[in-house]
């Protein structure tokens, strides 16, 4: 499978110029903090059957949540059946929760994830449900969720993927139209630290979900990503009850591809491999968070990478996922991402209970779910996305496996 990482930095340039653009708006933002009202629509939904799901921990070792099996020995006991909620296939949905909002409807989509609005006309892509071998996902409602999530902060950390994943929890928390709530949405940012954050208020509900834009997590001074230094912005994300963190894309390139530069103290490495640079950050990350994360209060997630679909050429080179419309029904190299072993053995090594969101063989099926052509006004019509998703879409199963982790985590205190 053809990967390429220069799609993001497509997008990345186009935030950049808006950046430049909106840059005298946004100064005067940040101390004020502009504030849109968007009035949202919201019901509570019948209780769905409980699932017997295994939530996975990559520490071999004793960690807090105990009766969480980690991976030495996923048979350990459990009140109820278990099954390993990524192991499993994608069905088509009785209608029933699928789609997971109306497609074109949820204010919160981006242009470019948002594909119904962007022409795509097929909507099978929106009707798969992710289907745990031997048990259910939770349906993830609004009203569930707002009951965990009252007086907390959830926090998505990473790059535009993670981006993707927020607009789609707020699309399913604002789905249902019977009671009206107040969403008040903060945007920040930082074109020159390559910093972005916007933020969702639920001020009925008292909770927060933000997205934190930090591709590298680390510190990156203008070309140059210092690599043992976390972006100063964890400061502002480091106190959330619930991070869920992701960090793969922007690493997947040779420096003399994008023109970074990896850093060391004062010391420049000019011929680091990914590997190599995403291991060092990683162990900066996972140093961090064992010092500065009080897993008591807070419950840490990693979601793994996030698998692009490319073919017949790279994302410059006519590489291209428009037309498909089906899942893949086998695949052929299963869990092959070279970053992926580097990412668990760094989970494996932390003290902080870690929680993987192992969702790279799930989402490696649906070559049909992404946005190709349909997202928005591009630049140039023949350089298609095949790397982020449409909305509604896969994103809206990440979340339901979280949720299903967090409840079941809940209910074993
Ligand atoms: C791990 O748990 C076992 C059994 O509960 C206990 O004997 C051991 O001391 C624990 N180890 C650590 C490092 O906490
Ligand atoms: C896993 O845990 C179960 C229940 O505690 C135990 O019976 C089983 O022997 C363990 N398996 C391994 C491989 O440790
Ligand atoms: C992640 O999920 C895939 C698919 O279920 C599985 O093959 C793989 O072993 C899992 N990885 C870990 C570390 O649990
Ligand atoms: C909202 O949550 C915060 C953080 O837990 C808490 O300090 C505050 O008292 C809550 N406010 C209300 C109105 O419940
Ligand atoms: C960690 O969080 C818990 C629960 O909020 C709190 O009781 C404890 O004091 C905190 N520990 C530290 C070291 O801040
Ligand atoms: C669009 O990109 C392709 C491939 O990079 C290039 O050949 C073509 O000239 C570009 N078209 C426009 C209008 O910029
Ligand atoms: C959508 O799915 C149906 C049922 O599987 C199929 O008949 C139809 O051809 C699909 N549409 C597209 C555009 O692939």
């Amino acid at each position: 499978m053809e990967f390429s990482k220069a799609i993001f930095q497509v997008f990345d340039l186009k935030t950049m110029i808006y950046g430049v653009i909106l840059l005298f708006i946004v100064i005067d933002v940040f101390s004020s903090t502009s504030i849109t009202k968007d009035p949202v629509t919201i019901q509570s939904n019948a209780i769905s059957s409980p699932p017997h799901s295994l939530a996975i921990i990559l520490k071999p070792s004793n960690t807090s949540f105990s009766s969480i099996p980690n991976l030495k020995n996923t048979t350990s006991v459990r009140k109820r059946p278990i099954c390993d909620i990524f192991q499993g296939r994608w069905v088509v949905d009785d209608g029933r929760s699928r789609p997971s909002y109306p497609p074109g409807k949820c204010s919160f989509i981006d242009f470019n994830f948002d594909c119904f609005k962007s022409g795509r006309v097929d909507l099978n892509y929106t009707m798969l449900r992710w289907k745990p071998n031997g048990c259910r996902l939770r349906r993830l409602t609004r009203r569930k969720m707002a009951r965990f999530l009252r007086g907390k902060r959830l926090a998505f950390v990473g790059d535009s993927l993670s981006k993707n994943e927020y607009q789609s929890f707020l699309c399913l928390l604002t789905n249902d139209a019977a009671k009206k709530k107040k969403v008040l949405v903060v945007k920040k940012s930082n074109v020159f630290q390559n910093f972005g954050f916007e933020s969702a208020n639920f001020p009925d509900d008292n909770f927060t979900v933000d997205f934190i834009r930090t591709p590298f997590l680390v510190q990156k001074f203008g070309g140059k990503v210092q690599l043992d230094m976390m972006a100063k912005v964890s400061e502002d994300y480091k106190n959330a009850d619930i991070i869920v963190f992701n960090s793969a894309h922007w690493w997947r390139h040779r420096i003399t591809n994008h023109g970074y530069i990896y850093q060391i103290g004062k010391h420049i490495y000019k011929h680091l491999s990914p590997k190599t640079a995403f291991k060092k950050s990683l162990r900066t990350w996972s140093k961090w968070v064992d010092a500065n994360i009080n897993a008591t209060r807070t419950q840490v997630f990693f979601r793994s990478f996030s698998p692009v679909h490319y073919s017949g050429g790279q994302w410059n080179s006519g590489g291209n996922c428009r037309g498909e419309n089906f899942p893949i029904t086998k695949l052929k190299e299963r869990g092959k991402f070279e970053l992926q072993e580097t990412l668990e053995t760094a989970l494996r090594k932390m003290s902080t209970p870690v929680r993987y969101l192992n969702v790279t063989t799930m989402s490696n099926y649906r070559k049909d779910a992404h946005p190709s052509i349909f997202r928005g006004k591009t630049v140039n019509e023949t350089i298609q996305d095949c790397g982020h998703w449409c909305l509604p879409g896969v994103p809206d199963s990440w979340n339901e496996l979280l949720f299903t982790m967090l409840m079941d985590h809940g209910q074993q205190k």
